[in-house]
């Protein structure tokens, strides 16, 4: 796995990509940069080479791949039919992190979709992306880069640590902490109105608002149970659980159980909990304080909870509105919807 460093100001940036595509056209796979996540990257037509994204990830045939492209002529080879209503969310919103699922192409092969008649497809924001979908000539599909059920991938250390001994990954293209953090919001299309089936970094109530068009949102922030949707997801390896109130969890916890504890909560709960229990030795990251922050550093703050030496982990929840129903997502899925 070799490391290609780029970012917007690298000169030449065609140039140091071109190792990465012919990995591509070899039927290897490319560790991508997105704003969202990483993603592990294969030409969506080699089936081949599809397989070896399952392979690695250690991820079930039954969950199906999002396909990124970088221009809208590359739709007609994987989409059937573009309803009116989502080339307004196409217009409005592409380049950026907002999957849509279309009736699939039958030139797509079955592995990507799972053997469903549907496809998932994005655009990403990342021009350096985009610039690597345009040399490598076809759509790439790519899930997130980490090892399936586990948290996402938004930092080198983390892709290393998931995939260093993986020989079918031959480069990383790294270009720094994704922009938003968490992956794309994905809508379905092939019905209308519109159906939510992830929530992700573009927030509902922006597209609904910007597009004037109807999208279903589950009930109770529950996502009825579709495709690649697993109960456990994004999850630390120790137990991990959520709670409303930390700062009366913590009070009524027994002090020698605190040191077997990192907790997960904003700025400000920490310093109100550095002021009370000021005599404690206590294990706190902290996510920031707006929606913004807590999604673009929740899987940092995850993966290095998982790394301190303490069993367990306590994430403090926020509210369900807006990003919030993002963030309650993951972080759900997360602690298996395990509450303290
Ligand atoms: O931001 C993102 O979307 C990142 C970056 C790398 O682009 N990708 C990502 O991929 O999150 P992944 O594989 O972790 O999640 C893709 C999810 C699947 O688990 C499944 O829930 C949904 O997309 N999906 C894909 N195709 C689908 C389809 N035809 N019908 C329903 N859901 C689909
Ligand atoms: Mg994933």
């Amino acid at each position: 796995m070799k490391i290609i460093h780029l970012n917007e100001n690298t000169k030449n940036f065609e140039k140091k990509l071109l190792a990465a595509v012919k990995a591509i056209k070899n039927g290897n796979l490319v560790v991508i940069p997105t704003e969202t996540v990483y993603g592990i990257s294969a030409n969506c037509f080699d089936v081949s080479a599809l397989n070896k994204i399952f392979l690695v990830k250690n991820r079930p045939y039954s969950d199906p791949l999002i396909v990124h492209i970088s221009r809208l002529s590359q739709l007609r080879n994987i989409a059937r039919y573009i309803p009116w209503e989502a080339k307004k969310i196409i217009k409005k919103f592409w380049p950026g992190p907002v999957s849509l699922i279309f009736y699939k192409n039958h030139k797509l092969p079955d592995i990507v979709t799972s053997g469903l008649n549907t496809v998932c497809i994005r655009m990403p924001e990342n021009e350096i992306t985009r610039k690597f979908i345009n040399l490598c000539g076809v759509p790439l599909a790519a899930p997130s880069a980490n090892i399936f059920s586990r948290v996402s991938a938004t930092d080198i250390k983390h892709i290393i640590k998931d995939f260093k001994d993986k020989k079918e990954i031959e480069y990383v293209i790294y270009t720094g902490r994704p922009k938003y953090g968490v992956e794309s919001t994905i809508i379905d299309c092939t019905e209308y109105p519109f159906k939510v089936l992830r929530y992700g970094a573009l927030e509902i109530e922006k597209i609904t608002k910007e597009c004037k068009i109807k999208i279903v949102e589950p009930k109770k922030n529950l996502i009825k149970k579709s495709p690649g949707m697993f109960k456990k997801h994004y999850s630390p390896i120790k137990p991990t659980y959520l709670t409303k109130n930390l700062i009366s969890y913590i009070e009524k916890l027994p002090k020698n159980k605190l040191r077997n504890i990192t907790f997960v909560c904003k700025n400000k709960t920490k310093n109100i909990i550095k002021k009370i229990f000021k005599d404690e030795n206590i294990s706190i990251i902290t996510y920031g304080e707006s929606f913004e922050e807590i999604t673009k550093n929740l899987y940092i703050c995850l993966r290095l909870a998982e790394e301190i030496n303490t069993k367990t982990i306590v994430v403090e929840a926020v509210k369900n509105v807006g990003l919030g129903k993002t963030i309650m997502d993951r972080l759900i899925k997360a602690a298996e919807n395990k509450w303290v």
